[in-house]
């Protein structure tokens, strides 16, 4: 015996609405904030933007003299801190370094014109793409045989002191870090403490290096390098994540 035919499944009568040529289109409420607090967020980055380069202006001009007298061999250390490196052109927004630059702006020397590029614990104080926009500046400063190397913290190496031994690391001891006593407070300190903006590891920072032209990389030791004028320039123990990078993507030769 055949078993009961399933009952029709009612008719759905589609209805298309058009909406009068003309007529306003609506917006939704949540819609509209949405798109006034986008835009209010561009124009308030536009303006930073336009007033971090104002305030630049007398080192742009400082800039250009210190061109003209070095010519095509600048070495340049970025984020100079405390750290500066003796005979080379130190920059950083603040202390007394020998250009003050805001590095999130590109750098005012022409292309080409640098011989090498050191930074060490300041990547990190960018956030993710001005971190881009830096690499991106120095390998347009970099002239053809120019190297730049850069040492900042080690994401895996911090998640394994957190894991494991995470009183294992010298600047607990420094003064202002008596709070830091549970794996939690220093994992975190290192994620948001002294201004870091983003941690990379090896992946993230080749690909960065990558994405910025640089045709070769190349992962170091702490102190170590093929060019006498870059080997033990890290000044910190934490200093684990170290690459130097040259060579221009595309370029002949
Ligand atoms: C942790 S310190 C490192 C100093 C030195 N390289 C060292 O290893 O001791 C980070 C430095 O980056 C500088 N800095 C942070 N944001 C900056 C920016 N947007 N432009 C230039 N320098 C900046 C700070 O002023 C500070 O001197």
């Amino acid at each position: 015996m055949s078993s009961p035919a399933a009952p029709a499944a009612p008719k759905v009568r589609e209805v298309v609405v058009n909406p009068p040529a003309g007529a306003p289109t609506r917006v939704r409420p949540d819609g509209l904030a949405k798109t006034l607090s986008r835009t209010l967020r561009w124009l308030y980055g536009a303006y930073e933007q336009a007033m971090r380069r104002v305030q630049m202006l007398p080192s742009r001009i400082r800039a250009r003299r210190i061109v003209r007298k070095q010519g095509g061999k600048l070495r340049l250390c970025l984020g100079s801190g405390a750290a500066p490196i003796e005979s080379w052109l130190n920059l950083d927004l603040d202390g007394r370094p020998d250009l003050r630059w805001d590095l999130r702006l590109p750098m005012p020397f022409p292309a080409n014109s640098v011989d090498r590029i050191y930074s060490e614990h300041f990547i990190e104080h960018l956030n993710r793409e001005d971190g881009a926009g830096l690499l991106r500046s120095c390998r347009r400063l970099l002239r053809a045989d120019g190297i730049m190397r850069i040492a900042t913290p080690d994401l895996p190496a911090l998640v394994d002191a957190y894991r494991g031994d995470w009183r294992e690391q010298d600047w607990l001891d420094w003064p202002g870090h008596e709070w830091i006593d549970s794996p939690a407070k220093m994992l975190n300190q290192c994620f948001h403490g002294w201004g870091h903006k983003f941690l990379y590891d090896a992946a993230e920072l080749e690909a960065a290096l990558r994405a910025a032209g640089f045709a070769e990389v190349r992962r170091c030791e702490i102190g170590e390098s093929s060019q006498q004028e870059l080997c033990g320039l890290e000044t910190r123990l934490d200093s684990l994540l170290i690459f130097e990078a040259w060579g221009e993507k595309g370029a002949a030769g």
